[in-house]
């Protein structure tokens, strides 16, 4: 495997980029190559065998272009998805689920209930719930489905009040409830991370699952020897501390299958940088394409 090869990472739409983001915090000498599968967004809705179907092909489409490992940014297609993308690509694959699961049980240290929100088919798979009660047997999983929170990030109405009052709604119950950490088992969910902090008390730990798979990422590529030997160009532009002026640079290139003006709007909202290299492409009945 050639270690300077960039690291594949795929959404269902635009949220990937949290985890772009976490990815580049960590890592900011690798280069990234993100697909955006905003034709058939939203996966969150959606039966185990579609997003089992989707996640393939946005897959095989990443490593067709040349990828040294792949990270499932999408929570959804994490939970569902995993074991039918690693049966199809011939690169190690990281997922959200287990990296979120363990953060979530060493932030709780002990307590017996942590919680999750996710989309509703991340929620129905119970995927959470059972990699946390597989690291600390006891715990107790309360798990609930925030769907508005999805459009209330792209609409760029995070911090509103619109936001407060469903965040309120969905989960104002949880602060009886004792819970010390909650992961935020979705995408788009840490860009509204203060009004949700604000909804469940400031006792609750909260757990950005892209931030815990970026650590997971980076001690896989150090265990495998897959850590990109910088260049003297990367090091110029990416020296330590200034990763944000260089997120979404010539040096990482973005695919998205469908409305690549919308993507670019909405990735300048989340990451206050619109993508440089940005292309629509077609992910779908591509069977033939062959790793580069
Ligand atoms: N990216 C999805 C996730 O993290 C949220 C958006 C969708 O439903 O596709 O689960």
């Amino acid at each position: 495997m050639d270690r300077n090869l960039p690291i594949g990472i795929f959404d269902s739409g635009v949220g990937g980029l949290t985890v772009y983001r976490a990815l580049h915090e960590r890592l900011p000498t690798e280069r990234y190559v993100y697909l955006g599968d905003t034709a058939r967004v939203p996966y969150g809705t959606k039966s185990l065998s579609t997003v089992e179907r989707y996640a393939i092909e946005n897959a095989r489409f990443l490593v067709s272009r040349g990828i040294k490992l792949l990270v499932v940014a999408c929570n959804t297609a994490s939970a569902l998805a995993v074991p039918a993308i690693r049966a199809a690509v011939p690169v190690p694959v990281v997922g959200m689920i287990g990296a979120g699961a363990r953060a979530a049980v060493q932030a709780a240290a002990g307590s017996a209930r942590v919680g999750v929100v996710a989309t509703e088919s991340t929620v129905k798979s119970g995927a959470y719930s059972k990699a946390i009660k597989a690291l600390a047997p006891g715990t107790e999983v309360y798990e609930r489905a925030c769907p508005l929170f999805v459009a209330l990030a792209e609409e760029g109405w995070a911090e509103t009040e619109v936001a407060r009052v469903v965040a309120e709604e969905y989960l104002g119950e949880l602060r009886g409830l004792n819970v010390a950490a909650l992961v935020m088992g979705c995408t788009h969910y840490p860009i509204l991370r203060r009004v949700i902090q604000e909804a469940v008390g400031a006792g609750v730990r909260l757990i950005d699952s892209g931030e815990a798979a970026a650590a997971a990422v980076e001690a896989l590529i150090d265990r495998e020897g897959l850590r990109r030997t910088a260049t003297q160009e990367l090091r110029d532009l990416r020296e330590a501390g200034a990763h944000a002026r260089h997120l979404c640079d010539d040096l990482d290139h973005f695919y998205v299958t469908d409305a690549a003006e919308r993507f670019a709007h909405v990735a300048e909202r989340f990451l206050g940088a619109a993508p440089r290299r940005l292309e629509a492409v077609e992910v779908w009945g591509q069977d033939e394409l062959q790793p580069r």
